[in-house]
């Protein structure tokens, strides 16, 4: 019978990840390191301002652009953390988590066969994102060498006359790399130089140790250029009220409107009073999480290391990527193994596109016991395997 599945979509594969969460939620003692999300139940008092929104009456749609006071309060807190100026009015609009932003900045940008470069290893629905949208994502893999950040030349490389955009997430989902204020002025220059604009996931622009986050829209003439993508789900653990923002120059802005104008009305108004109160008031526990992030990241890649798990040191997000080479196993078979026999679950690298494979993802956003009791039945699978 003919196939009803348009061929976009039909082009793309499902997420090599799910897997992993339907065979690990059969087992009983499993520990995950798998799924990408904080194990920290969203800060007591920014849930109590959500009931709170509720018990007033505010069960009516917002603005299609999100409460006035959410965009206020979010332009001045990018102003103040990162020197850069969106106009609460045209340049912000508040999203169904970061995952709609990406749909609404591709939409709005693509022309059936429109080129957008995407660095690899990243988020599994950066590709498949741009592929519904009508594009053609070109990939690029990412090299341990050079701590899988992207560099200039490698995007210059696969510049043609239809690309026209960059999408870039730093801090980076699975590798935990973040760029270095030489490799963003690179990105800049292609995208000065080729005419580009510049998609910037930052996600997890809080979520950083020892270095500072840089937002690629604060580089000098990056704004005009350049789609901001934030959110709060990692940052303030609140990944199921689906808050996020696109910040982009107006034009663009009010195309993305339009778009989430037909398909969504309004982000989910609750959530819009949990966030701005996480704006206004969330900063402390913030600053807790990321400590704690901190101590777990350096318990796992120290031990990681110790095993023979090569890992270099990831500076942000919650994840570490070693390298499975030393076991003469494939990600997949590692990932598969582990979990078969010691019951703990990573994802394999291959997941995350090209330059993946050989690599497993591990999320540290798991609490510190756990990922203590991981690490001793990973230790006892690299005394058989390693
Ligand atoms: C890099 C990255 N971007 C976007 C998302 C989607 O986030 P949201 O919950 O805001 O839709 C995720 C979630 O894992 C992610 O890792």
């Amino acid at each position: 019978m003919k196939s009803f599945i348009s061929k976009r979509v039909a082009s793309v594969p499902p997420s090599g990840i799910r897997r992993y969460f339907d065979i690990s939620a059969t087992m009983p003692d499993v520990i995950s390191l798998g799924i990408g999300e904080p194990d920290f139940v969203t800060p007591d008092p920014i849930l109590e301002e959500g009931i709170a929104s509720l018990r007033r009456g505010d069960t009516h749609y917002t603005s299609n652009s999100g409460t006035y006071e959410l965009r206020c309060a979010l332009s001045e807190h990018l102003n103040q953390l990162y020197g850069v100026s969106y106009d609460p009015m045209d340049e912000l609009l508040i999203t169904v988590g970061v995952s709609e932003a990406m749909y609404l900045g591709l939409t709005a940008i693509i022309d059936p066969g429109d080129e957008v470069i995407v660095p690899q290893p990243c988020f599994v629905a950066y590709a498949p994102e741009v592929v519904f949208a009508g594009g053609t994502a070109l990939t690029i893999g990412c090299k341990v060498e050079h701590e899988f950040q992207v560099t200039g030349a490698e995007i210059e490389a696969r510049v043609t006359p239809r690309t026209k955009a960059i999408l870039i997430g730093y801090p980076n989902n699975p590798t935990g790399a973040v760029l270095t204020p030489e490799r963003m002025a690179e990105i800049a220059a292609v995208a000065e130089r080729h005419n580009l604009l510049v998609i910037s996931d930052e996600i997890y622009d809080r979520l950083v140790y020892g270095v500072q986050h840089t937002c690629f829209a604060a580089l000098p003439g990056m704004k005009e250029r350049t789609l901001l993508l934030g959110g709060f789900s990692k940052d303030y653990a609140m990944t199921g009220w689906r808050i996020g923002y696109i910040a982009a120059p107006k034009e663009v802005l009010g195309a993305a409107r339009k778009v989430h104008q037909y398909t969504i009305m309004s982000a989910p108004t609750t959530a819009q009073a949990a966030a701005l109160f996480a704006l206004k008031h969330g900063e402390a526990h913030v600053q807790q999480m990321v400590e704690e992030y901190d101590r777990r990241r350096r318990l796992l890649v120290h031990e990681l290391n110790m095993l023979g798990l090569d890992c270099f040191e990831p500076r942000g997000a919650f994840y570490a990527f070693p390298s499975v080479g030393k076991t003469g196993m494939n990600d997949e078979t590692f990932a598969d193994q582990l979990l078969a026999e010691e019951h703990v679950a990573v994802i394999p690298g291959n997941a995350f596109g090209d330059g993946g494979a050989g690599y497993v993802r591990m999320c540290y956003a798991q609490s510190y016991s756990k990922i203590e009791e991981a690490l001793e039945r990973i230790h006892t699978f690299m005394r058989r395997h390693g």
